[in-house]
C-alpha cells in the first residue's frame, strides 16, 4: 500500500493575534485514497463525501466516478488516520455513490445504519439507497441490512438522517437528461425512507407544490429551450433542483436549491408539515470589493453596481447557548447551461446567462442614465465585466421589471462567502461580505497563498499557480463546503475554497449584553505547493498536492480531539486538521 500520511506541524498555521480566542487549525494527517484497483492517480474520482462513526472511529469516504468506498481507521490515532480498506462498488448493479451518512443511537432500541445513495450512469434509471451495518472492524464483511430501496428521483445527490435514526431524507436533483433519445426535465424528489422490521424500508414522498413555489417568489431558471427540437415547457417544480439536505437538532429539515437561490424548510416532527421556501435574495456589490476579471492584471478588487445570487450548495446547523438554532451556508454559486443532443440533432440548448460582453438586455427606468452608460462601458470591457456572466432570465427574481421590459440591475452568480441565518425566522443575521477575496490584500496573506488567488485545477501537467486570477469572473473563491463545531465556547466555522482548496476559519460567539452572535475571522490556511505541477505534487509523499475541489467537510469531536476533515475530490484526499486552543 502506498497511501501517504504526513504530519505537518509548522505549515500554514492559522493565527490571528488580534483575537481573544486563540484558536488555530494545525494541518495533520493527509491520506490519499486509491481507486478500486488500488491505483493512486490524481483526478480519478475517489473522494466526494464522507461519514464518521463515533463508536468505532472509522471514517467512510465514497468516490463517485471511481465507484469506490475507502475506509480510514482512526482508532490508533485521530490525527494520523490510516487507510484500512477499499471497497469496490459495481456500476451496473449498484450505480455510482453520491452520498454517505451514518447514524447511531444508544440505549434499549439502539439503531445503527450506514446509508449510501447511488445514481445510474447517464441517469437512465431511478436512484436507490443501500442500508449497511456499520463495521466494527474495517476488515469485517460489509452486510446489507435492507433490500435495495429505490427512490422517486434519478439523481439522489444528498442524504441526511433525523436525530433518532428512524428517517433518512433523500433529495434527488431532477437534472435534465436524455432518455430513449429524447430530452426530459424530470421533477426533483424528496423521499423520506423509514427502515422498518426485517428487510423492509417504507418510503414517503414529500410533494413540491407549484402554487407554494409561486407564492414564495422562488426563482425559476428554466422554462423552455432556447433552441432545439424539444418544444415542451418545464413548470416551476420541474425547474427546482435540490442539491443538499441537512437536519438540525430539533428535527427540522433544510434543503438547498442552489441554482434556484432558495432554501426549503420542513418540520419532521409534524407528519402534516409541508415544505416552506425562502428566497435567499441578492448580494449587493456596490459597497464591496470583487475581482471580476482575469484581464485586469491580477488581484484587483473594485466595487460594482451589480448584485449576485447567494446560491449556497452546502450547509450545517448548530444551536448556540442563547437557544437559537442557526443554519450556516457556503455560498458558492451555480449557473445552468444545457446542451442535449441525439446524434447530430440538438434536442435542447439553453443558457440562463450571457457574458457581459454579449449581454444585450435593456435596463429599466429604475437605473439612471449615467449609471447605464458606465455599466455599458464596463460590460464591453474584458478588464471589467466583459467576462462575468449575468442573468438574462426575464423574471422578477432576476431583477427583471416586466412592465418596463428591462432589468433593474445586473445579477451575477454566487455569494463568494458564507452566511448565517436564524433558523426560526430564516433571516440572514451575518454574511462575510468580500472577506474571502479581500483577505488576499491584507498583510496576513503569504506569497504562496497569493500565487493561488482565484486559481483552479486544469490538469495534472499544469503548475498549481498557472491559472491565478482565472476564476475571478466565475465564482471567485467558490465556497463549496462548510463545517462547524464548538471549541471551548467558540463556535468554529470552517469554509472551503472549492477550486484549489484552502480553509477560512471563523469564530462565532454571543455578545455578552445582547446575546446576538458575533463573528470573528480567525484566519486562512492552504496546503499545497504552488510551484509544482498538480501531477508532480500528487506524486510526492506529502501534502504538496493540497485539497483541490473540496466537496465535503466534517467537524469531528471525539476522543478529546477537535478535527476538521476536508474531502478533496480532485486530489482524492482526506485532509485532517486539528483545531487547537492555545491558552
Ligand atoms: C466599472 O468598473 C470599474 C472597475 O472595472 C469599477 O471600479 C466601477 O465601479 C464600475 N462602475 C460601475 C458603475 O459599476
Ligand atoms: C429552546 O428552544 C426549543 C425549541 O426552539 C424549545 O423547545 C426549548 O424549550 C428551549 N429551551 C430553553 C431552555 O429555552
Ligand atoms: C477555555 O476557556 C476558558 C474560559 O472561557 C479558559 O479559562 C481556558 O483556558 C480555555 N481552555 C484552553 C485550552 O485554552
Amino acid at each position: 500500500m502506498t497511501s501517504s500520511i504526513t504530519i505537518l506541524t509548522a505549515l500554514a498555521l492559522l493565527v490571528s493575534p488580534a483575537l481573544t480566542n486563540n484558536i488555530r487549525m494545525v494541518p495533520k494527517g493527509f491520506v490519499k485514497l486509491p481507486t478500486n484497483r488500488g491505483a493512486y492517480t490524481i483526478a480519478s474520482g475517489t473522494a466526494n463525501k464522507a461519514a464518521y462513526d463515533h463508536q468505532t472511529n472509522l471514517l467512510y469516504v465514497v468516490g463517485h466516478n471511481a465507484d469506490v468506498m475507502n475506509i480510514l481507521d482512526m482508532r490508533d490515532s485521530m490525527t494520523e488516520p490510516k487507510l484500512a480498506r477499499t471497497i469496490m462498488f459495481d456500476a451496473l448493479n449498484q450505480g455510482f455513490p453520491n452520498d454517505v451518512k451514518l447514524c447511531r443511537t444508544t440505549g434499549g432500541l439502539a439503531r445503527a445504519f450506514l446509508a449510501i445513495s447511488f445514481e445510474s450512469k447517464d441517469l437512465t434509471e431511478r436512484g436507490h439507497v443501500h442500508f449497511y451495518q456499520p463495521l466494527t472492524d474495517p476488515q469485517e464483511v460489509l452486510v446489507r441490512l435492507k433490500t435495495v430501496t429505490a427512490v422517486e428521483g434519478f439523481d439522489p445527490k444528498s442524504i441526511f438522517w433525523n436525530n433518532e435514526c428512524t428517517e433518512l431524507l433523500v433529495v434527488s436533483k431532477g437534472q435534465p437528461h436524455t432518455i430513449n433519445g429524447a430530452f426530459e426535465d424530470p421533477r426533483p424528489s424528496f423521499d423520506i425512507l423509514v427502515p422498518t422490521f426485517g428487510l423492509n424500508v417504507d418510503r414517503r414522498n414529500i410533494p413540491f407544490s407549484e402554487a407554494v413555489l409561486k407564492a414564495s417568489n422562488i426563482r425559476q431558471v428554466f422554462s423552455q429551450c432556447d433552441t432545439g427540437t424539444f418544444t415542451g415547457q418545464s413548470d416551476h417544480v420541474q425547474d427546482l433542483e435540490p442539491d443538499f439536505v441537512t437536519v438540525d437538532e430539533n428535527d427540522n429539515a433544510y434543503i438547498l436549491f442552489q441554482s434556484n437561490n432558495a432554501i426549503g424548510k420542513m418540520d419532521l416532527n409534524d407528519p402534516f408539515s409541508t415544505l416552506m421556501y425562502t428566497d435567499l435574495g441578492f448580494k449587493d456589490w456596490s459597497k464591496l470589493g470583487i475581482d471580476t476579471s482575469y484581464d485586469d492584471g491580477g488581484l484587483k478588487l473594485n466595487s460594482h453596481t451589480m448584485k449576485s445570487f447567494y446560491q449556497p450548495g452546502h450547509a450545517v446547523t448548530f444551536t448556540l447557548s442563547n437557544n437559537h438554532t442557526y443554519i450556516v451556508t457556503a455560498d458558492g454559486g451555480s449557473k445552468r447551461t444545457y446542451s442535449y443532443r441525439a446524434g447530430s440533432t440538438t434536442l435542447c440548448s439553453f443558457a440562463e446567462s450571457s457574458l457581459g460582453s454579449s449581454w444585450r438586455e435593456s435596463f429599466s427606468l429604475s437605473m439612471d442614465g449615467p449609471t447605464i452608460t458606465a455599466l455599458k462601458a464596463n460590460l464591453s470591457s474584458a478588464a471589467s465585466l466583459g467576462r462575468m456572466s449575468f442573468s438574462r432570465v426575464r423574471t422578477f427574481m432576476d431583477g427583471y421589471n416586466p412592465l418596463q421590459m428591462g432589468f433593474n440591475h445586473l445579477t451575477t452568480y454566487g455569494g463568494r462567502g458564507w452566511s448565517m441565518m436564524d433558523a426560526t425566522s430564516m433571516k440572514r443575521v451575518y454574511e462575510s461580505g468580500d472577506l474571502f477575496e479581500a483577505y488576499y490584500t491584507t498583510s496576513a496573506v503569504t506569497d504562496k497563498q497569493k500565487s493561488m488567488f482565484n486559481d483552479y485545477y486544469y490538469n495534472a501537467n499544469t503548475p498549481q499557480s498557472r491559472y491565478t486570477d482565472r476564476t475571478s469572473p466565475t465564482f471567485g473563491p467558490m465556497p463549496t463546503a462548510i463545517a462547524s463545531g464548538n471549541v471551548n465556547g467558540t463556535q468554529v466555522v470552517a469554509v472551503a475554497n472549492g477550486y484549489v482548496g484552502g480553509i477560512y476559519a471563523f469564530g462565532v460567539t454571543l455578545n455578552d449584553t445582547t446575546s446576538e452572535p458575533e463573528v470573528d475571522f480567525l484566519g486562512f490556511g492552504r496546503r499545497g505547493s504552488p510551484g509544482l505541477t498538480w501531477g508532480e505534487s500528487y506524486a510526492k509523499d506529502d501534502d504538496s498536492v493540497g485539497e483541490p475541489g473540496i466537496t465535503d467537510m466534517l467537524f469531528i469531536q471525539d476522543e478529546g480531539e477537535n478535527l476538521i476533515v476536508a474531502i478533496s475530490s480532485i486530489a482524492g484526499v482526506a485532509s485532517f486538521y486539528a483545531v487547537e486552543v492555545t491558552p
